[in-house]
């Protein structure tokens, strides 16, 4: 009984830090839209860090109006696997839903969805980047369904996906790519605002920690141990090749890392195989790793004006199937990646720019 109510406690707590984050961040981003034009919003958008030293001071005295800290906020983000900010910005009016990465297309609801989740990063001291080689180094991308002859990603767009961290191939924050000291460390954030979701498909978030619990000793060992290979996510590949000459292959790569005194983790179904295929201890682990993410999904359904910051490490993300209808007012969230740049090597940042990465 006292454990039950220690569980409902705890939900309570993370409730209300969540439902006090929103509240703060959806005020400060109306007032301050209250004061400017539409298209000094839209260029805004071009200066993600300029627009996040505007927006801070007035997400900090909502919060101070709230008895709530930056860094409260900023401490539970970082050690949750998901912040879920419900009706953070106004339900918005759209066009017709895209139906394809990029572009996003400019109406007041995406630009106040983008303007938001640069807000709440900025709350929890963390900035909004991209990555050159994905969708041209756009900070914001439509995730939609394409339609049948939509290319490669067609088939993708539409289907269910299993858990994986974006940006896998590329290093943790604090390490380094084995061959190449210019690869930018993947986001520590995944941020998803929701636009339009009439069928409240799930997107699903295996907390590292649940995982963890159904791993053995034995398991923890072998994915610590460089023996896998991680190739890139198909949205990075194109880009890539234009970059780097080829696709980013890890091949001595380690999945589970300790970092500072927790687990952090890089990790894709569709990414990752065994460097030596002989080797059935590797498999077993990276088998169960699988099954433990199986049983440990948690569906996250997003409503339009919802935001979700997942934590890409110390969490997978996926999605349950979305169906084929594409365009209309079918499903529509916008994706855009948080990150602690404050270690980040100046030759890094992709040439001119202060919120895209290399490569
Ligand atoms: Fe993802």
């Amino acid at each position: 009984m006292v454990y039950i109510n220690f569980i409902s406690l705890k939900q309570g707590k993370t409730q209300l830090i969540e439902v006090i984050f929103s509240q703060a961040v959806r005020a400060a981003v109306t007032s301050w839209r209250s004061t400017v034009t539409f298209d000094y919003m839209l260029k805004s958008l071009a200066c993600p860090r300029e627009l996040g030293c505007e927006l801070l001071p007035l997400i900090e005295r909502e919060l101070d109006n709230r008895n709530y800290s930056c860094a409260e906020v900023t401490a539970f983000a970082w050690n949750n696997p998901l912040v879920k900010l419900e009706a953070v910005f106004e339900p918005p009016e759209l066009p017709e839903t895209p139906t394809d990465f990029r572009p996003v297309p400019d109406a007041e609801g995406t630009v106040l969805a983008q303007i938001t989740a640069i807000a709440c990063l900025t709350t929890i001291n963390s900035k909004a980047v991209s990555y050159r080689s994905e969708n041209e180094g756009d900070l914001f991308v439509n995730l939609v369904v394409f339609p049948p002859d939509g290319g490669v990603f067609a088939e993708k767009s539409a289907g269910k996906m299993s858990g994986h961290t974006d940006g896998v191939s590329f290093p943790l924050r604090g390490l380094s790519d084995p061959e190449n000291d210019r690869i930018a460390p993947s986001p520590d954030f995944v941020c998803l605002s929701a636009l339009r979701n009439p069928n409240q498909v799930p997107t699903m978030v295996m907390p590292l920690e649940k995982l963890m619990e159904r791993l053995s000793k034995e398991h923890i060992d072998e994915l610590q141990k460089p023996q896998f290979i991680i190739g890139s996510q198909l949205t990075f590949r194109e880009g890539m090749k234009r970059i780097l000459g080829d696709e980013l292959m890890v091949d001595d790569a380690q999945l589970l890392f300790a970092m500072n005194g927790s687990w952090w983790i890089r990790f894709s179904h569709s990414s990752t195989l065994i460097a030596d295929t002989d080797k059935k201890s590797a498999q077993e682990a990276m088998d169960a790793l699988k099954n433990a993410c199986a049983d440990c999904a948690i569906p996250v359904p997003l409503a339009p004006g919802d935001i979700a910051l997942v934590n890409n490490r110390i969490a997978l993300h996926g999605r349950s199937e979305v169906g084929d209808e594409y365009g209309g007012q079918t499903r529509w969230l916008l994706r855009t990646y948080g990150l602690d740049i404050s270690n980040i090597d100046p030759n890094q940042w992709h040439e001119g720019s202060n919120f895209m990465l290399y490569p």
